[in-house]
């Protein structure tokens, strides 16, 4: 079976690809090709036989109809203009996010086959009144420009599944965390700065008070979330396409106080307060608090603690003997 990743040179994209290559198989079959599609791709990007990297913009038509060519039996749908930039830049937002997400679906309803899309979405399609409990009935009411064309796709992907174009199903994403290298131009991006820039010995900030309550997973959980999601039969989902993930919730504070525990106040010391009012304006917005009984049925994963998440980082990027803890 040839699979297709859109975004695949990104962060969750590319430990996906790694992690397809190593099963080698999904439940609708073998992987025979996986095809990466992003604008940029990192130089230490992983090589085997059945990787193949298109270098290109999604948005292209004639990209993605070279795409459908190959006859994909399951794309991961990944790229995306993050939260931040697609609230500073409406036009580009709109253009990548939505616009080509719908070109995207409208060019799998003229083929022969229904492709198995799985869709990022995110927890930024929710907004307002952040003490309420989101159940899976909680109707997406975002407060951003992110927020909303990431919910419109997830209304076209349903609508087009029910009509038999696509078989799709849209994951909620939680705030993915602990993301390693660089912050991003994501509003979420300091919820893993606090983690891992003081690691390495530098100084960071984050923008909203220590008791805010946040929604976070493992990069490790999501990447088994989003092969889970590619596994499960349509039957079983119905014309609801769409699953909140099971995502843990937690304060600045409590991740403050892990990093505390398995490190040093050295460390934790490197960390401060300093509000922010662009990214308040959103950030504050998402509602930390989820009850995911869909998503618990269905068999999707969850983390444990805000402990277990950094220390499976710290493991990752090889840092835990540093730590005697
Ligand atoms: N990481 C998170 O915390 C999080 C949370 C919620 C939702 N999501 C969603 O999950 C997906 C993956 O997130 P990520 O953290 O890996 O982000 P990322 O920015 O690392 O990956 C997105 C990739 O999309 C690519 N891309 C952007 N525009 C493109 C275009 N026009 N054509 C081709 N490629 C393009 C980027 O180059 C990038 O490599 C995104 O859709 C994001 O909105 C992520």
């Amino acid at each position: 079976m040839q699979v297709v990743i859109l975004g695949g040179g990104g962060f969750i994209g590319l430990r996906l690809a790694k992690k397809l290559l190593e099963d080698g198989r999904l439940n609708l079959g073998e992987i025979t090709q996986l095809t990466l599609v992003d604008i940029a791709f990192p130089e230490d990007a992983p090589k085997d036989p059945r990787l193949e990297y298109i270098k290109a913009d999604f948005s292209d038509e004639a990209t993605i109809r070279k795409v459908l060519q190959k006859q994909p039996g399951l794309i991961f749908h990944l790229a995306a203009i993050v939260s931040g930039e697609a609230e500073k830049n409406l036009d580009l937002g709109m253009r990548i996010n939505f616009h080509a997400s719908l070109q995207l679906l409208e060019l799998c309803r003229t083929l022969a086959f229904h492709p198995r899309i799985v869709f990022a979405s995110s927890v930024a399609v929710f907004g307002g009144d952040v003490a309420k409990v989101i159940l899976d009935e909680t109707g997406a009411k975002p407060r951003s420009s992110y927020g909303t064309q990431k919910a419109m796709v997830e209304l076209l992907i349903n609508d087009y599944s029910r009509r038999g174009f696509i078989d799709g199903r849209s994951l909620r994403l939680p705030t993915i965390t602990v993301r390693p290298g660089k912050p991003n131009a994501a509003t979420s991006s300091f919820v893993s700065a606090i983690i891992r820039e003081p690691l390495n010995g530098k100084a960071t900030t984050y923008p909203v008070p220590s008791e805010t309550e946040v929604w976070i997973q493992s990069p490790k959980r999501v990447i088994q979330n989003f092969i889970h999601a590619a596994n499960i039969d349509e039957k079983i989902l119905g014309d609801d396409r769409v699953i909140n993930l099971a995502g843990l919730t937690t304060t600045i504070q409590e991740m403050i106080h892990s990093l505390d525990r398995i490190t040093s106040p050295e460390v934790t010391r490197l960390i401060s307060y300093e509000p922010d009012e662009f990214l308040q304006s959103i950030v504050l917005t998402w509602p930390p608090n989820f009850d995911p009984r869909r998503a618990n049925t269905l068999g999707f994963v969850r983390d444990s603690s805000s402990e277990e998440i950094i220390r499976s980082y710290m493991e990752e990027e090889g840092i835990m003997n540093a730590f005697n803890k």
